[in-house]
């Protein structure tokens, strides 16, 4: 198989109806489709990726009507249907968050968890985990027109992780699909680059507390304007909470890194320090931000740009994968990424370099071998 690179979005939805995976373009990163109806498509997406079959899939919709097929029917009619049912006031509570979500931030990168309809197959919410089944679906709706058109002509919900290999970044254009599937899919729609760069906000309605699962560019501070007691998971409550379900269960595997290792360091200073005490190797790609967008020294040191300047969040998150890929493609000995600040679309980033750095991260840097 060799995957072909097309603009036509007629033969992806032929391909989708008959049960196959397609990459799809989205306003965020790739995505890898399949139909979110059927088992044996979605079984096909975690063949495809390799994916821990424990690691449920997001839902894609192209209308409010079509999560009637994937949301538990009565949160779905309460929410949008024309009855007015009654409701206990937790239920109202979900009601109301859901439709102040939808209403405020779709479409658009933000994914809700809410309870799931029985019409959404187990293995699209990762079948069971720990001996836990999750009851629950993670659905959003997409602003990319590419991907809104071959939904609506599909006519049925599209399942779609990101379209990497399982543990690889995420891929921001159709190349970066390629790269890690051409000879596991057979049809890849390029829609260009992605404009975000970063996946979507992943929002747990189902908690006391709406709680962010994964940062992404619909941020903190804009979800508390409309639902103002957001907070952030904090990955700590997994140890402490022993009630915590697998809401999250892509927490548990490395993502989004590049095969060389990657040194995330905390100012300039310290990025500089750390080449120093590698100055034998053969390459170091230093992420930062740098003016130029590429440059290399005398001492083996290849500079990529991560954006102008630290606090360019839009800019870093758009170019964050793009450029992991590119420094991994150099075969260098070390990555070395300067941290951005922590806040609004920062905090995705972060996580994401934090994620892509972990298996480095608590260790001291004399300890690693390579
Ligand atoms: O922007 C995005 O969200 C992209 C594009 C393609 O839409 N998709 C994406 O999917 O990033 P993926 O599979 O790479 O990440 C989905 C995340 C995983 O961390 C997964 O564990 C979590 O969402 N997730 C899925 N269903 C869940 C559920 N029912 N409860 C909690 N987390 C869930
Ligand atoms: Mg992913």
């Amino acid at each position: 198989m060799r995957a072909v690179i097309i603009r036509d979005v007629c033969p992806a939805v032929d391909a989708l109806k008959a049960g196959k995976v397609v990459a799809i373009p989205t306003e965020t990163v790739y995505g890898l489709a399949a139909n979110a109806l059927s088992a044996d498509a979605c079984s096909r997406i975690y063949e495809a990726k390799k994916r821990p079959s424990d690691n449920p899939l997001i839902v894609h919709v192209s209308s409010i009507d079509q999560l009637a097929e994937v949301i538990e029917p009565t949160l779905y009619a309460d929410a949008f249907g024309s009855l007015g049912a009654s409701l206990d006031s937790t239920d109202q509570i979900l009601v109301d968050r859901l439709k102040a979500a939808t209403k405020r931030f779709w479409p658009g990168p933000l994914t809700l968890v809410v309870p799931r309809n029985p019409l959404i197959p187990d293995i699209v919410i990762g079948g069971s985990s720990g001996g836990n089944t999750i009851d629950t679906v993670a659905v959003r709706m997409p602003s990319h027109p590419i991907a809104r058109e071959i939904i609506q002509e599909c006519g049925f919900p599209l399942a779609a992780p990101s379209a990497n290999l399982s543990g690889r970044p995420s891929p921001t254009t159709a190349e970066h699909v390629f790269e890690d599937l051409s000879d596991r899919i057979e049809l890849i729609v390029d829609g260009g680059p992605c404009n975000l760069g970063v996946e979507s906000t992943v929002l747990d309605l189902t908690r006391p507390a709406p709680t962010i699962l994964r940062p992404g560019s619909i941020t903190l501070s804009q979800l508390q304007v409309f639902l103002p007691d957001t907070c952030l998971y904090e990955h700590t409550e997994q140890h402490r909470d022993n009630a915590w379900r697998p809401s999250t269960p892509g927490l548990k595997y490395r993502h989004y890194a590049p095969s060389a290792p990657v040194k995330l360091c905390f100012s300039v200073e310290e990025a500089d320090d750390f080449i120093k005490s590698k100055r034998g190797s053969n390459l170091i790609v230093h992420l930062g931000y740098f003016s130029l967008e590429e440059s290399t020294d005398d001492n083996n040191v290849a500079k990529l740009a991560l954006a102008p300047n630290p606090y360019d969040f839009a800019k870093i998150a758009s170019n964050l994968f793009a450029v992991l890929r590119k420094a991994d493609s150099m075969n260098p000995d070390w990555i070395v990424a300067e941290a951005c600040p922590e806040q609004e679309e920062g905090l995705a980033v972060m996580n994401r370099l934090r994620k892509a750095a972990s298996s480095n991260a608590c260790l001291a840097p004399e300890t690693v071998s390579k």
